[in-house]
């Protein structure tokens, strides 16, 4: 196909940048921000971590963050060493929800929380697309820490395959299937390098109707295989939106829908779309931008990640 030819074809994906607001939590609040750290509420505890991009001036008094149950104090916004500092004893675990999905969050050694809360505008997204195929449509979830993307695709109909390297998140998400009560909806839970095993899927000729990506920027398999998101990103999308299912109108073309995420590099969520664009058919709506939180009292929204997805 001529250059011309292909360019002409790429004019067919709609392309958007549209800023993401993840504002359909209960459970989760961010309370407040600034100065470096923000002040969330996830469950019945409140927490201060450090977030980098946090150049303004927090708005609530020093008294209403010094009354945090734990504190995340040291490490980087890369480097995620540092530690919590309990203000006092709080369980190890705790139920949550997002929507009609039960699961649970605790503080981790890498001052995470087990969950995203950024993340439940793809999972929104990810239910209408599987809703609007109907039926039952396979999604695959590489890179799927502890589940709740999974879980949020099973609860309405999706056959879920769900990859991630570390027993540790694997076992924690099985735990949330049950935290959910999905225990009978089918996911496999795969313990495996992620693009190894997209790349296995695509010689067994696999298809899936969904891809949803979160890759870190460094990461390792289950054998040590490294994972470097600026080297390894191209030829991921690439292998993901091959493994997507033709569509049965244009068989040249895939169909279904396909979410990427990417955290902490300098990488721009237009370099992120154009990489995912020349990987994807020439057709459907590209969206693409960050992904935020919004504070609860004031308009200030907190950028945390950037993302292109797409649906056929
Ligand atoms: C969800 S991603 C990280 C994205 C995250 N939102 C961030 O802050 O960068 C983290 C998950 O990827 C998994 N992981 C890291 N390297 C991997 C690899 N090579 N293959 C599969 N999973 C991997 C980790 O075990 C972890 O559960």
């Amino acid at each position: 196909m001529s250059i011309g030819a292909a360019a002409a074809m790429r004019a067919n994906v709609h392309r958007q940048n549209r800023l993401l607001i993840a504002d359909d939590w209960r459970d989760y609040r961010l309370l407040d921000s600034g100065a470096g750290r923000k002040l969330e509420q996830a469950g019945g505890f409140t927490f201060v971590r450090p977030d980098a991009q946090t150049l303004w001036r927090p708005r609530l008094p020093d008294k209403a963050w010094a009354k945090a149950d734990a504190i995340f104090t040291g490490g980087g916004d890369d480097d995620e060493s540092g530690r919590w500092r309990f203000e006092q004893p709080l369980p190890e675990r705790w139920p949550m929800a997002w929507d009609s999905v039960k699961f649970l969050c605790r503080p981790t050694p890498f001052r995470h929380l087990a969950v995203f809360p950024e993340h439940s505008v793809h999972w929104r997204f990810a239910q209408d697309a599987i809703k609007a195929q109907g039926g039952q449509p396979e999604v695959l979830n590489l890179f799927g820490y502890t589940g709740l993307a999974s879980l949020a695709c099973a609860a309405v109909g999706a056959k879920v395959t769900h990859v991630d390297a570390s027993k540790k998140a694997i076992a924690f998400a099985r735990e949330n299937q049950t935290e959910a009560g999905l225990e009978d909806k089918p996911i496999r839970w795969i313990l495996d390098d992620a693009f190894a095993f997209a790349q296995r899927e695509l010689r067994r000729g696999r298809t899936y109707d969904g891809v949803i990506l979160d890759p870190p920027k460094y990461g390792r398999g289950p054998n040590g295989e490294i994972w470097r998101l600026e080297e390894g990103l191209g030829a991921l999308l690439d292998t993901c939106v091959r493994l997507l299912r033709k569509d049965p109108h244009a068989p040249e073309s895939a169909a279904g829908f396909l979410v990427a995420t990417v955290y902490a590099v300098r990488l721009s969520s237009v370099a992120l779309a154009q990489a995912a664009a020349d990987a994807l058919p020439p057709k459907g709506l590209l969206e693409y931008g960050d992904m935020t939180l919004p504070h609860i009292s004031d308009d200030r929204l907190l950028p945390t990640a950037i993302y292109a997805r797409w649906r056929g």
